[in-house]
């Protein structure tokens, strides 16, 4: 049976780091600030942003939250990016994704003062990450993963990391992240994605497998090897009439199976979820910590 990789107490290790590095920010007087933008009124994203937003508050962060209407529109948002780019007490900006059909997305986040753009989107940050350059700022949720493993004392280096999916958020970022040439990387990774021939054949050489594809159980028993580490990424709903809400979330991994043959795995939810919304806090806070060095 695999030893359960638990995401709560691993954030909550993240944080004790974070508070003592808000409190040195807060004697010189700057409290790291991070403004969330919603448009719309996606339930699942609404979820999202509200926990970003307690979290800033337990953090004695200063958190902005703002709710837009489906119907802005792109100039409006944009003018709204421009305000935040400007305003001095912001030190980080987040859109959340996905916005309404109408949102030119890509445009938005080529708005965002790269310094300001904590979520890693923007393409001044997505080359500072492929030149393995430490100031950019890489996406929350992969930066969640690496330390997930780190802090589970799993090596990466030198290891074969499959990851499944290529997405901009998650499996793209997360492959540059790994093959750095650093000591929290050096992994040898391959990226699998919906389109890949042969794939069971593939994760099952991996030592780590991550698991980013958004379609929920899809990794089963026979694509993992004995022995084999597992990052569930996914967290999708499905429908289920037992649960109150009619829906429950279940990760990309079919964990009953898996389990039995990983030596050790993340629960959904439990697992690497926690551990995105601390990246967001730590980007925040290294955001912070940059404006400041900029303006001694
Ligand atoms: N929607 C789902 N994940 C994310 C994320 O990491 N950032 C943003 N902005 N939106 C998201």
């Amino acid at each position: 049976m695999a030893k359960l990789i638990d995401g709560r107490v691993i954030a909550e290790k993240v944080y004790v780091d974070l508070r003592r590095e808000i409190a040195e920010l807060k004697e010189k007087d700057v409290t790291p600030g991070l403004a969330v933008v919603l448009v719309g009124d996606d339930p699942a994203s609404r979820a999202y942003v509200r926990s970003k937003d307690k979290m800033c508050r337990e953090l004695g962060l200063h958190s902005l939250k703002l709710e837009l209407p489906a119907s802005t529109t792109q100039t409006e948002l944009l003018n709204r990016v421009e305000e935040l780019n400007a305003d001095s007490a912001i030190h980080g900006i987040l859109v959340q994704s996905p916005p309404p059909a109408h949102i030119d997305e890509t445009a938005i986040v080529r708005a965002l003062d790269p310094r300001k753009d904590v979520d890693g989107f923007h393409p001044e940050n997505v080359a500072r990450l492929v030149l393995d350059d430490p100031c950019g700022f890489v996406p929350c949720t992969p930066l969640g993963v690496q330390r997930l493993l780190i802090e589970s004392k799993i090596n990466i280096n030198g290891a074969h990391v499959v990851v499944l999916g290529r997405s901009m958020i998650v499996g793209k970022p997360l492959a540059l992240l790994l093959m750095q040439k650093n000591e929290k990387a050096n992994a040898t990774v391959t990226v699998v994605h919906s389109r890949s021939r042969d794939l069971a054949d593939i994760t099952r050489s991996a030592d780590i497998i991550i698991a980013a594809i958004g379609r929920a159980g899809f990794v089963k028993a026979d694509h993992v090897r004995e022995g084999a580490i597992v990052v569930d990424v996914g967290i999708n709903r499905v429908e289920d009439a037992a649960s109150q809400r009619g829906y429950r979330l279940a990760g990309d991994v079919a964990f009953d199976e898996v389990s039995k043959k990983a030596s050790a795995i993340t629960p959904v939810p439990g697992g690497v979820g926690p551990m995105t919304i601390a990246m967001l806090m730590s980007n925040t806070v290294k955001a912070a910590r940059q404006a400041l060095g900029k303006a001694t």
